[in-house]
């Protein structure tokens, strides 16, 4: 299959779009149209299309609503001074669609292909990528497995599709930073579990601890390995870093933890701009004494969605601590200048992370 291969039946009405882009939210609305294909087992992925958005008709026997064989990605497309639209290391996540994939024994789709589909899709929908700073096409690849009964085993159809949505800042704060719960009780994802995969029940499982910190007034929760639960490993949407002294640290990529892309580049700009980095297990004990002591200097999340977020304040059984005296920090407020300076093609993009749309 090749992009030529996609067929595009455009919709007769167009939704009315968001008047005003400083409310948009995230994942709010959604755009005229979405990218289906379905896969059948010795057949493979077939009929590509790009169609009005619509509802799913599903049996109730699907297996994606019994046992969870889902997976899905999250990236955007952002529109330029100039008019252009590009996206963001969008094939670096169709790479990493395709490791969930593996894990949780669902197929694979060609990476070219896919990146052609997410492109298409954006082309097809450019007057959805909103104009206002900070603002974006939000894409939402997803995959779930569709065979109509109820043994426990890997599917034999899946569908593919891939939804979008304008949205603005992930936090309704936005850049304003966000206190932080350290979870001592629940866990995201144990050895040998699916904690690297970008699958739904990695998100089932965490709502609980997160309705009960934000009941305490917390954004999200910080979550720790799941088997000494001392070391700290990331929050609910994004990875979590640590200036400590003057060195980056944060979780290592040991399976536990979702690999993240915007991870990846924060790192890559660190050691750009001269910054000692760690990847290394980091003890909530080392953080706490390091938060006391004043030798954390800043601590921020980074994801897609998330994009470099602020974390004012900390706090684990019981005791909190305060960042940075609960402000941006100047090394934050910078990662956050030059990624999203990239994304939006006002800065110089030296790792080639930027692919043109349109
Ligand atoms: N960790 C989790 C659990 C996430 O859901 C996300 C969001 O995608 C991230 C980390 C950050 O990943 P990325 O930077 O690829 O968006
Ligand atoms: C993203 O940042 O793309 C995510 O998938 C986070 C989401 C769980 C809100």
């Amino acid at each position: 299959m090749n992009a030529s291969d996609i067929k595009i039946t455009r919709a007769q009405q167009l939704k009315q779009k968001p008047q005003d882009e400083s409310h948009l939210g995230f994942g709010k609305i959604f755009t005229d149209h979405m990218f289906i294909m379905e896969y059948e087992q010795g057949k493979g992925w077939m009929n590509p299309r790009i169609e009005p958005y619509h509802r799913l008709s599903l049996d109730p026997a699907s297996t994606v609503f019994h046992y969870a064989q889902e997976i899905f990605e999250g990236l955007k497309a952002y529109r330029t001074a100039d008019n252009h639209i590009q996206m963001f290391r969008a094939k670096d996540n169709c790479r990493r669609l395709n490791r969930s994939a593996e894990r949780m024994c669902m197929p694979e789709i060609d990476v070219d292909f896919n990146y052609e589909a997410m492109k298409t899709l954006v082309e097809v929908e450019k007057d959805w990528v909103p104009h206002s700073e900070g603002t974006s096409l939000y894409l939402r690849p997803t995959m779930i497995a569709n065979d109509e009964g109820l043994g426990v085993h890997a599917a034999k159809n899946y569908i593919y599709y891939i939804i979008a949505a304008p949205s603005g800042a992930y936090y309704p704060a936005g850049l304003a930073p966000i206190n932080i719960m350290i979870e001592d009780r629940y866990v995201r994802a144990v050895r040998g579990g699916m904690g690297f995969a970008k699958t739904g029940g990695n998100y089932a499982c965490s709502i609980k601890a997160g309705e009960e910190a934000l009941k305490k007034g917390f954004s999200q929760v910080l979550w720790l390995d799941g088997e000494t639960m001392k070391y700290v490993q990331e929050v609910g949407a994004m990875n979590m870093m640590f200036i400590i002294d003057d060195t980056i640290v944060t979780a290592p990529l040991e399976g536990s933890i979702l690999p993240g892309i915007t991870r990846d580049s924060i790192l890559t700009l660190a050691r750009d701009k001269g910054f000692k980095v760690e990847e290394r297990r980091l003890s909530v004990e080392e953080l706490m004494a390091a938060g006391e002591s004043g030798r954390l200097k800043e601590a921020f999340g980074t994801g897609t969605a998330a994009v470099v977020s602020p974390v004012g304040m900390l706090e684990y059984q019981g005791k909190e601590i305060v960042v940075n005296n609960g402000e941006i920090g100047k090394v934050t407020m910078d990662f956050y200048n030059t990624l999203t300076g990239i994304q939006w093609g006002k800065k110089e993009d030296p790792h080639n992370w930027i692919t043109k749309v349109c």
